[in-house]
């Protein structure tokens, strides 16, 4: 395993990281640990950097555009890492995927729709149905010992309100977890019974422990096929969210033509230069990299839960089958999630994510532990926790 690589700790500060340097204006204090934005602190797999650099020694900027070539590096992707057959013109490009969330909000539903999600979940999903004026409505997951489900009940029941569509997180941020086929099953039954489009988030879909296996919902069948809109990116999986390049796959001809559409009315054509490259060369040559990063989170995750369940018992950290995220039961402390918050960035020094971000009431008492890092630096970030809530 490439340890040594992992384990390297990188200055990051005074590049511009939204993740440290954005931390005093953010978070109001200065010599910050942080533990909050999903992004890692490694360095992207060698052969991307090659490729960018390539380019920069090339020294013209001009327009690029995808080529047939990016198009297979996401095609055969997905066939060798999820069993995925997919056909290259299914594909657009998105400069992200909160971006695409928007348009397809915007493209498949109209003002005062209602849009489904699941809280506790990422909070640009909230946002994005508020501010294109949709209805938002909410089937909470629930948590039973260390494992959130769905209520399919809830779920059925939002979905026969009238709901148009429903932005599913696979895997889901922040309680990790990897959707089994019989709930995906499940999902698109009642999808297809009440009529209702599937948003598929299916960032996370490349980091994933075993024995978990990501299935992506639409390749259960031809009906889930032809009402899903899957958004998946080399930006987490890889560590390059900054290269802003991210694959939206949609079969269903019509859904795909008015995706376009809604894209063109914004005035996007296309992708930055190294968001290009970047993407194809980490879809083409990532593969080995992915397998010893995601050798390592498991061993920065299993440290964390060790060390929490050693030195700060009262914590519970939600056994996690995929993402980098840790989502942490904290409400044994009794504390308010504001006193909680000031605590670890006082006294422990720490950023983290408040779990109320994530839904009001789902993530009241919890928090959100980045652990994407080299392992000293988990350590530390640990031991901070541990001095705050000692
Ligand atoms: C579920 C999910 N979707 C989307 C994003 C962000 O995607 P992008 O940076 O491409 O907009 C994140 C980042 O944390 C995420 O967790």
């Amino acid at each position: 395993m490439k340890k040594d690589f992992f384990n390297n700790k990188i200055n990051r500060i005074n590049t511009n990281s939204v993740k440290w340097d954005r931390m005093e204006n953010l978070f109001g204090k200065k010599d910050l640990l942080p533990f909050w934005v999903a992004d890692m602190d490694f360095a992207a797999p060698e052969e991307v950097v090659k490729e960018i650099a390539k380019r920069v020694d090339h020294g013209v900027f001009g327009y690029t555009t995808p080529t047939e070539s990016t198009n297979e590096s996401v095609r055969s992707w997905v066939q060798k890492r999820h069993e995925w057959n997919i056909e290259a013109d299914w594909i657009t490009y998105s400069p992200g995927i909160v971006f695409a969330i928007s348009m397809a909000i915007q493209a498949y539903t109209q003002k005062g729709d209602s849009i489904l999600i699941q809280p506790p979940v990422y909070t640009p999903f909230f946002e994005m149905v508020k501010v294109n004026e949709r209805k938002l409505i909410e089937s909470p997951l629930y948590l039973k010992g260390d494992r959130y489900s769905i209520d399919f009940s809830s779920f059925e029941k939002q979905l026969a309100s009238g709901v148009k569509m429903f932005i599913l997180c696979s895997p889901h941020n922040p309680i990790g977890r990897v959707w089994k086929r019989g709930e995906l099953e499940k999902i698109a039954e009642l999808c297809k019974k009440y009529d209702v489009l599937i948003l598929s988030d299916e960032i996370h879909s490349d980091l994933v422990y075993k024995p978990s296996v990501h299935i992506p919902i639409s390749s259960l069948n031809e009906d889930a096929e032809n009402r899903t809109i899957t958004c998946i990116a080399p930006s987490k999986t890889f560590n390059v969210p900054g290269l802003q390049a991210s694959a939206i796959i949609i079969p269903n001809n019509e859904l795909r033509e008015k995706y376009q559409q809604q894209q063109h009315k914004q005035g996007f054509f296309t992708l930055n230069t190294f968001g290009t490259i970047g993407l194809e060369a980490a879809y083409t040559h990532g593969e080995i990299w992915l397998n010893e990063l995601l050798a390592y989170l498991q061993e920065n995750i299993d440290f964390t839960r060790s060390f929490i369940k050693k030195n700060l018992p009262s914590l519970k950290v939600i056994n996690p089958e995929g993402t980098y995220l840790l989502w942490i039961d904290c409400r044994a402390l009794n504390m308010s999630d504001e006193d909680l918050h000031n605590l670890l960035l006082t006294k422990g020094g720490i950023a983290v994510e408040s779990g109320v971000k994530y839904g009001a009431a789902e993530g009241k008492g919890f928090i959100r532990l980045n652990i994407g890092c080299p392992r000293e630096q988990l350590k530390e970030g640990l031991k901070k926790l541990k001095a705050a809530l000692s």
